[in-house]
């Protein structure tokens, strides 16, 4: 995979420094944050709505899917699009340490105060996935969880993944995406024009993961396709794909 070296950004543009106050956890050393202008992406009306279904959702399946997305991770970690933490509580101990970066500032509050109970160290930091303030190749593994359809750049988004993420190392992914049938498909493409991205912070339904992570130059090594919720009636967002990929040596 190529360098993405036009979509670096370093060094401050000036005004106040916007990074957090990590979560302390002595011994352990995470890449250190590569200093950024910030990249709030205020969603106040979602943010405060996400932070109350997503327990809900994760009591209804999701937090399963969360560990099986999770379990075979190990070393040096980043998150992309945290929101509000739930996947914290669920890395493996071979997870040396997680570096989670999310734009929203309630939810990265939330993310941040959940990083203090996880049971790995988790450092919580400003940030967009299409310019991460993260060093090259410093990550074993990346995680994309529920993100890809709220990205406005996903390619962007993904190649700088493959920047941070080492030669070799793990992206795991659990999206919603594209349907399979064309009907619901015709639903997908009615949401996203219409009341869908301003009900669920940007985000589109009638999206191919699987396709922009390929194209993205990484190697899908596991797949599976699954509906959540699985309701009699499928949602627009309910088709989904959780899998791994390899970023090439
Ligand atoms: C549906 S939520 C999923 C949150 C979390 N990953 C989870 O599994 O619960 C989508 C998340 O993507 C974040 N997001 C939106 N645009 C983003 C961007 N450009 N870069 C990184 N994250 C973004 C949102 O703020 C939100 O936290």
């Amino acid at each position: 995979m190529t360098g993405t070296g036009g979509r670096r950004r370093r060094g401050c543009t000036g005004g106040v420094p916007h990074w957090p106050v990590p979560v302390h956890h002595p011994g352990v050393s995470l890449p250190a944050p590569v200093p950024s202008p910030a990249r709030d992406r205020r969603r106040p009306v979602f943010s405060r709505l996400y932070a109350r279904i997503s327990e809900g959702m994760d009591a209804e399946g999701l937090g399963e899917l969360r560990s099986e997305l999770l379990a075979p991770l190990s070393g040096r970690v980043v998150e992309v699009g945290c929101g509000n933490g739930r996947n914290f509580a669920r890395y493996p101990s071979a997870v040396t340490g997680v570096t989670a970066v999310e734009p929203e500032p309630h939810l990265r509050g939330l993310a941040s105060r959940a990083a203090a109970g996880a049971p790995v160290p988790v450092t919580v930091v400003p940030g967009t996935a299409e310019a991460l303030p993260l060093p090259d190749a410093a990550f074993d593994a990346a995680v994309l969880c529920l993100v890809l359809c709220s990205l406005p750049d996903r390619a962007g988004g993904l190649a700088e993944l493959g920047r941070v993420l080492r030669p070799g190392g793990t992206l795991v992914f659990l999206e919603h995406g594209l349907a399979p049938t064309r009907r619901l498909r015709a639903v997908q493409r009615v949401a996203d024009a219409t009341v869908w991205p301003l009900l669920a912070g940007g985000c589109h339904t009638a999206v191919d993961p699987v396709g922009l992570v390929e194209q993205a130059g990484f190697e899908v090594t596991a797949l599976r396709r699954l509906r959540f919720p699985d309701s009699r009636v499928p949602l627009p967002a309910a088709p989904h794909v959780l899998g791994a990929a390899r970023r090439p040596a």
